[in-house]
């Protein structure tokens, strides 16, 4: 039996276009701007030209950053309630015309009538009622943050609307305005959204639309006037962008390239199989950040699964995306269909065996039939990059310990799914992925109420449910506290004695501990053989410490990455090594309040108050460890989605130089208590409260690597950390060129940054602990099972 044509009529959507005269502008502060320049946008499926659109210059980004700028202090004065109407009634503008955004999709982009209908309108229409609800109650469920301010967002052509959704959503609810670049290839239902904002009445200069390519994409992450970019698109210019906004306190939020696995065991129902990997990588034609593209097939059922997928393969319609019968429509642009042939051609040529259907796919616009390829090397091209394209490239594994090793071997971390009939065996491997969503039995699945995001090279930043609304918040309070003065050079140079205050009470040279690093859970010689002064603010000399430099931070790495059974404890066992730890602590209260004024100068009762601090800090993290608990998204689909906090993994740490012990006590220990390890830098100007805090550590069952403590320049030595690979994340709390350089290398593995040069009230508990720095502790992985009918 075969289908006949089922055309969606394209008429009204092209009238449409026909009364615009087939050229549109930008949407800047309510009114349509005409560009100076346009370029022409083709149709896919015939490679024909269905519009001109504006080419944004920096003059229009500059206008539609002061449009939403201006607009920011009434959109923030609105009560939630107020919001929340206006998020309302864009969910309803796009379900009254949802047939005519789906048919302009297609036309735009090439993915077929059936997904647009089906899949992407009604999921954008969700957004906007779902974040509807997250307006109204923003201030009884976010209280003490507020909107970052004007957010630039930038989204790419594989969903257009629905990437609009996911950005545009969450930033109005949580008080932000906005100015979007769509992408080049696809910015038509991004206009006809323009036009049913303002048909709405949405106040001017909330929402402004630039269209452009990747230069106006660029002027507006440059642009100063911009407090946070959003952004998805290929991890090369996300990387860009990290190096861009590095250094400028914007807020960065990256959803970027995947190679994601889809693990079948051979217990698994293998028609499902089938089904669902026509699902992972020929929906959209394979062009999804999350497509399961790699087909990872446990030895004794590949032949049978390869066999099914052929027949199945053999059945799939490519054509007309108008029609409502196909399975692929096309592919966005030429210059895609150029990448994806030559990446089939690279997996022939390194010796995969490649496999289509009889058929040949239309030659009128930019089609290409689904591809799979068998007997893969793991090393081989075709296995590491995103072909972004129906192209499925599979291999096998006998163990799921060689599945895990697997679905692991790339940089990469969006997603994974996982097929078995043994929900053991799903769930003992779902949180041995590296990546932010894992679909047991099913692949694809998205929805608002759910957070989607990568781990690793895949980006950073959730979009979708509460842990997406975090993105476009930042706290309230101001954290600025008074820098440290100087050392007073004058009493230096008035020729006071340099002794060390121990030296200085004893008519004996006090016996000298020498000074070293903390790694591995041993006291470890500074590679260098150095040490380095430490010196009271009035100049004097209180003692020495080693001083670390790149090999030693290198082997708290290694220290640190060694220790991974942490991670595993349960939140119970960590706080009872928290609260041991505060328990010895309290036990050397003095000795440690005495060294922090040896070196701050201040008065023994601001060191007393310091170490109580500390002291509450850890049971503050004790308390936590077993109750930061993720949450269970209801989902509109047949399951639930399970949001778990997962450690980084090796965090590395640069401390703030006032409140030495605490400053220190404060970042480790949320880490401690969500399963990170940490190789923390400690003040650079008074270290010696972290070096006596060696022996704490040592005496409180802190299992060997899971705190490293390095001591020296703060700046040099965190540039190591930020270069090296096997870190997931930084935190650095220093200066701003610190925090700048930081950055920047974070970009290389897309490091997860934390920089702060402000300064904090540490002794503060609202300011110094609590769920902001818990959740920079975690990152969220969400987790679809089958639930319920
Ligand atoms: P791209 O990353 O260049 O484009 C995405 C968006 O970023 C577009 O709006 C573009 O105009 C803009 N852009 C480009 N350069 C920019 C810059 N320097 N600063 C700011 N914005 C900039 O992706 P492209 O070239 O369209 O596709 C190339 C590959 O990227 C694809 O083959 C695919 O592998 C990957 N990709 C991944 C996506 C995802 O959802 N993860 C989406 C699109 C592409």
């Amino acid at each position: 039996m075969s289908y006949g044509p089922a055309p969606e009529g394209d008429a009204p959507v092209r009238d449409w276009i026909a009364q615009h005269g087939g050229t549109f502008g930008h949407y800047i502060n309510g009114e349509w701007v005409a560009g100076t320049t346009t370029f022409e946008v083709l149709e896919p499926a015939t490679g024909k030209s269905l519009a001109n659109v504006a080419q944004g210059t920096t003059a229009d980004v500059d206008a539609a950053v002061a449009a939403a700028r201006a607009a920011l202090p009434a959109w923030q004065a609105l009560d939630d309630h107020a919001r929340a109407r206006w998020l309302y009634a864009i969910a309803r503008g796009v379900q009254k015309h949802a047939r005519a955004f789906a048919v302009l999709e297609t036309l735009d982009n090439g993915k077929p009538v059936r997904e647009t209908r089906d899949i992407d309108v009604p999921l954008v229409a969700r957004h906007f009622s779902h974040h509807a609800g997250w307006a109204q109650l923003l201030d009884s469920e976010f209280p003490g943050y507020h909107a970052y301010g004007v957010v630039g967002q930038v989204i790419p052509w594989n969903f257009p609307l629905l990437m609009l959704a996911w950005k545009v959503a969450p930033a109005l609810a949580a008080g932000n305005t906005v100015v979007l670049k769509p992408a080049e290839y696809t910015p038509l239902t991004a206009i006809r959204f323009a036009e049913l904002l303002h048909e709405i009445g949405l106040p001017k200069g909330v929402f402004n639309l630039v269209t452009g390519d990747g230069s106006t994409g660029a002027a507006i992450v440059n642009h100063p006037g911009v407090d946070k970019i959003a952004f998805t698109g290929s991890t090369e210019v996300g990387r860009a962008i990290r190096v861009a906004t590095a250094g400028s306190g914007k807020g960065l939020s990256l959803e970027l390239g995947g190679k994601s696995p889809f693990i079948v065991f051979e217990d698994a129902d293998l028609d499902s199989v089938v089904e669902g990997v026509v699902d992972a990588i020929w929906f959209n034609q394979g062009q999804v950040c999350c497509a399961g593209s790699r087909l990872l097939v446990q030895e004794g059922v590949a032949d049978a699964l390869f066999s099914k997928l052929r027949d199945r393969m053999e059945r799939l319609r490519v054509g007309s995306p108008l029609d409502k019968a196909i399975d692929m429509g096309a592919i966005v642009a030429p210059v895609q269909l150029d990448r994806i042939r030559a990446l089939c051609q690279q997996g022939i040529e390194e010796g995969a065996t490649c496999w289509q259907p009889s058929w040949s796919a239309p030659q009128d616009g930019w089609f290409h039939p689904p591809t799979l390829f068998t007997n893969v090397a793991p090393s081989a091209t075709i296995a590491q990059v995103e072909i972004f394209g129906p192209v499925l490239v599979s291999m096998t594994f006998r163990t799921p310990e060689e599945a895990v090793a697997l679905a692991n071997n790339t940089p990469f971390g969006l997603a994974a799914s996982v097929w078995s009939e043994n929900i053991n065996l799903a769930l003992d491997i779902a949180p041995k992925l590296k990546c932010g969503v894992v679909w047991i039995n099913s692949t694809n699945l998205f929805d608002a109420a759910a957070g989607f995001g990568g781990y690793r090279e895949s980006g950073f930043g959730r979009e979708g449910g509460r842990e997406g609304l975090w993105e476009y918040l930042k706290p309230s309070r101001a954290h600025e506290a008074a820098p440290l003065p100087a050392i007073a050079v004058g009493a230096l140079a008035s020729g006071e004695p340099l002794a060390s205050g121990e030296a200085e009470a004893s008519p004996l040279p006090a016996i000298d501990r020498t000074p070293k690093l903390f790694i591995g859970g041993k006291q470890a010689r500074p590679d260098s053989g150095y040490t380095l002064p430490v010196r009271s603010l009035s100049g004097r000399l209180v003692g020495e410490v080693g001083e670390g430099n790149r090999k030693d931070i290198r082997n708290a790495v290694e220290a640190a990455q060694a220790a991974s059974g942490w991670a595993k404890l349960s939140g119970h066992q960590r706080a009872q090594i928290l609260y041991y730890l505060a328990e010895n602590l309290s036990a050397r209260r003095d000795e440690f309040a005495a060294r922090i004024v040896s070196m701050t100068g201040d008065a023994l009762v601001a060191g007393e108050s310091e170490v109580e601090a500390s002291i509450s800090r850890l049971f503050t993290y004790a308390a936590w460890a077993d109750k930061h608990d993720g949450a269970v998204h209801d989902v509109p689909l047949r399951g639930v989605a399970l949001a778990m906090h997962e450690p980084m993994g090796v965090v590395g740490v640069a401390c703030p130089d006032p409140y030495p012990l605490l400053g220190l006590v404060s970042l480790v220990a949320p880490l401690m208590a969500t399963g990170n390890r940490v190789v923390a830098i400690p003040s650079e100007r008074f270290p010696l409260a972290a070096t006596d805090f060696y022996s704490v550590l040592e005496t409180s069952d802190v299992p060997a690597g899971v705190v490293n403590l390095v001591t020296g320049s703060r700046d040099s030595l965190v540039r190591t950390l930020a270069d090296h690979d096997d870190l997931e994340a930084v935190w650095y709390f220093g200066t701003h060129t610190g925090a700048t350089a930081v950055e920047k290398a974070s970009a290389a593995n897309l490091k997860r940054t934390w920089t702060e040069w402000t300064g904090r009230e540490w002794l503060d508990p609202r300011v110094g602990e609590g769920r902001e720095f818990l959740r920079k502790a975690v990152q969220v992985k969400n987790i679809w099972i089958p639930y319920g009918e």
